[in-house]
């Protein structure tokens, strides 16, 4: 802990969410330096990814065509490993953890998208994760259509290249999967302009921090 860390502080696990084009990962980076201008050490990662071996199934997963259920799996097997070498550590140190997708993401994509039982992956999460859930899931809410035209030409990956229908199925799990818990995902209009977000986010961190 450093001298400029309020005493109190103790390391908190935050998940940005939402369809591909949504933009939240424009707003990691500087959601991360806010919570460090109030003096917390801040750790920011991404799933699937965020430790050696996640960053080699993410190749996998995102370019590899799969089963549903070998797709649902190496999610969570990559989750596994970031839980144990990267989250759990850091905020066992006090860190904050920012990571790019996490849980709710499997049941949007692989529950929504793909179309597979949730209690086939309720058994995984509850497998790898135990009752661990973030503190706080920012979902970054926006129509398909336009996500979709913000999303970059170019190379896109295994799942940008899903179709319409995928992509409306993925938000409604999303939005369903914040209505059942409303305490932890706060629903964010991504149709705003940047700057509208970034106070919406400085005022979501005031009452965190
Ligand atoms: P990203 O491009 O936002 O980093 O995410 C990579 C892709 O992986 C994205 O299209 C969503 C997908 N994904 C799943 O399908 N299930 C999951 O559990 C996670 C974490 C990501």
């Amino acid at each position: 802990m450093t001298s400029e860390m309020p005493a109190d502080a103790k390391g908190k696990f935050i998940t940005l969410e939402g369809i591909d084009g949504a933009g939240k990962s424009t707003h990691l980076p500087w959601l991360a330096d806010r919570i460090r201008a109030t003096g917390r050490k801040v750790v920011v990662t991404r799933e699937p990814g965020g430790t050696p071996l996640g960053e080699k199934l993410r190749e996998l997963l995102l370019s590899q065509p799969m089963h549903v259920e070998t797709e649902t799996m190496l999610m969570f097997a990559a989750r596994r490993e970031h839980m144990a070498q990267v989250i759990v550590p850091a905020l066992g140190a006090g860190r904050w953890v920012i990571s790019d997708r996490f849980t709710d993401a499997t049941f949007a994509y692989q529950g929504g998208g793909r179309g597979l039982s949730r209690d086939k992956f309720a058994v995984l999460e509850q497998w790898v994760q135990g009752g661990f859930q973030p503190d706080l899931t920012l979902y970054f809410d926006l129509p398909v259509e336009v996500a979709r035209a913000r999303l970059a030409v170019g190379a896109l990956d295994r799942f940008e290249r899903e179709n319409a229908g995928f992509f409306a199925r993925v938000r409604a799990a999303y939005l369903d999967r914040a209505a059942s818990d409303p305490g932890r995902v706060r629903i964010i209009d991504a149709g705003q302009t940047v700057d509208e977000i970034k106070i919406i986010l400085q005022n979501i961190i005031s009452t965190l921090c």
